[in-house]
């Protein structure tokens, strides 16, 4: 089974919206897909609810109990989604469980900060050290044309992480996830842009 850890312990950085489009991505590709939702807040499970039964189904459990009480039997594809300020036991617990980190990194001074003293220790981790576990980047909320992104660029190129790619700020994820729906289950002709934006990621998630 394939499983994906969104992390960055920044509140708002955009794990959820990139936790339920990865989860969305991966229902679409035929996979079982399960959500483990760290979060006390259960965002993630909230919008599950919302998720109406034609869609390519995603089930999900509250991870927080622990990795297997509540969970799906027979998922092919897990996807954490992880709360904001994780640290320490709770973080390490976490990426155990993953071979692939997706962190959602925006453009400000605030986030920036806030993530440089957790991406230094993802890099000090065993299994990132040892290439058990791939960790990469994505630029939320941001043109790559823009000054902004460079200074974002400056700042992640301290790391040696890739960055898979840049989302742009958009309504398409607030809309669609307030139908309990992805970028995956919108009409092409209304994504095309962003969808080519997701291409790297589903590259990486698919290697
Ligand atoms: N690419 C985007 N374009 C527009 N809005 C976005 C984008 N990514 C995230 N958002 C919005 O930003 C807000 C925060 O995103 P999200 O809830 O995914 O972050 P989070 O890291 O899960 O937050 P928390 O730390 O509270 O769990 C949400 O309202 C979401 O709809
Ligand atoms: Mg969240």
């Amino acid at each position: 089974m394939r499983s994906i850890l969104v992390v960055n312990p920044k509140g708002g950085a955009g794990k959820t919206t990139l936790s339920t489009n990865v989860a969305g991505y991966l229902a679409r590709e035929g996979e079982r897909v399960v959500i483990g939702d760290l979060d006390r807040q259960q965002s993630a499970m909230a919008w599950l609810d919302f998720r109406a039964e034609h869609l390519p189904h995603i089930s999900g459990f509250d991870a927080r109990d622990g990795w297997d009480k509540g969970r799906p039997k027979g998922s092919t594809a897990l996807v954490i989604d992880a709360p904001a300020g994780i640290h320490g036991k709770g973080l390490s617990e976490a990426l155990k469980q993953a071979d692939k980190v997706l962190v959602p990194v925006q453009p400000s001074l605030f986030d920036m900060a806030a993530t440089e003293e957790f991406l230094r220790l993802v890099v000090e981790e065993k299994a990132v050290r040892k290439q058990k576990t791939f960790v990469a980047l994505v630029a939320m909320r941001v043109d790559p044309r823009t000054r902004t992104a460079a200074m974002l660029e400056r700042f992640l190129s301290h790391f040696e992480l890739p960055v898979l790619t840049y989302l742009r700020d958009t309504q398409i994820y607030p809309a669609a996830a307030a139908e309990g729906k992805t970028l995956f289950d919108l009409a092409p002709s209304r994504t095309r842009r962003e969808l080519e934006n997701w291409q790297p990621l589903v590259d990486w998630i698919r290697a």
